[in-house]
């Protein structure tokens, strides 16, 4: 089928969309959000590179898959993903993307309630995955690995793998933790196949000009010689899991109560009322 042109408009509309359904982004679980320029060509990329495929994202406070399915539903892509699940340890998250699917009728997006930590079990088997994890800066990409682990795992080891992290010639910390990560995929029979690097920024108020890149891992032909059942994360991977000194100790973050994240709350503001009201 011939691709549509992206009407730009309709594009970032629907991001806005999106966007006004995500709840606030929770700083000490590293959840730090891309801006919304970025999140327009970003889905675009995600949709084109797995088009008619089952994409697992493990974590997406950025609600990029809400996006992608969200533009398709539009119709201001015509291509894009099969089944998209999203597995993050934050009920908000996963609620709102509940929430979303419901009201917009998007049969083909879900989200699970998953902690990394845990082993990895699914009834369905997923052609690729996404994540955009925890940067592991404080501990050479531990956490980042993690989080490919079971990305890797949500396809069976046969498949492709999209993993966004911190991209940065100045600081000495990104450069290892890619190499990290390229190392521990190739354990795992991925190798790199694509790099596009420096893509987006976020809202980080003491790094704004941090940016990420876009590393592609696919699976080596004959993999299943890697092949080992999903164990939980021993305690040791934890530590400075999401930044120094802070484990990861959390097994979930539970949603309070239903919130209109596009709305004011009502703790935000208090009335000053006019004196004499006509
Ligand atoms: C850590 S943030 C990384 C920054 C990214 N830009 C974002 O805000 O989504 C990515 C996602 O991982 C989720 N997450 C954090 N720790 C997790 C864990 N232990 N298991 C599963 N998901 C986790 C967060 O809730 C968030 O949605």
């Amino acid at each position: 089928m011939e691709r549509l042109r992206v009407d730009l408009r309709k594009a970032i509309n629907a991001v806005s969309d999106v966007v006004q359904n995500r709840p606030r982004p929770l700083r000490e679980f590293d959840q730090i959000h891309m801006k919304s320029g970025d999140m327009v060509l970003q889905s675009e990329m995600v949709a084109d590179w797995a088009d008619g495929k089952r994409l697992a994202f493990i974590g997406d406070g950025d609600a990029i898959s809400v996006c992608v399915a969200y533009m398709r539903k539009r119709g201001v892509l015509n291509f894009g993903p099969s089944k998209i699940t999203v597995f993050d340890f934050d009920e908000r998250t996963v609620q709102a993307v509940k929430r979303f699917a419901d009201k917009e009728r998007i049969e083909h997006l879900d989200a699970v309630l998953y902690n990394c930590f845990d082993e990895f079990c699914s009834a369905t088997k997923y052609d690729c995955f996404y994540t955009n994890p925890p940067w592991g800066a404080y501990n050479n990409g531990e956490s980042v690995n993690l989080f490919v682990e079971r990305g890797v795992e949500a396809v069976g080891y046969h498949g492709e793998g999209m993993i966004v992290i911190a991209d940065d010639d100045e600081l000495p910390w990104p450069k290892q933790v890619l190499a990290s990560v390229q190392k521990f995929s190739r354990e795992r029979g991925f190798y790199v196949s694509k790099m596009q690097r420096k893509l987006h920024t976020y809202h980080l108020d003491d790094a704004p000009d941090l940016q990420s890149c876009n590393l592609y891992v696919s699976s080596l032909p004959g993999n299943d010689v890697n092949e080992t059942p999903s164990l939980p994360a021993t305690p040791e991977r934890l530590a400075n899991f999401y930044g120094r000194s802070q484990q990861l100790r959390v097994k979930y973050v539970r949603e309070k109560k239903i919130l209109n994240y596009g709305m004011a709350h009502e703790d935000e503001y208090s009335l000053e009322m006019v004196k004499d009201p006509p």
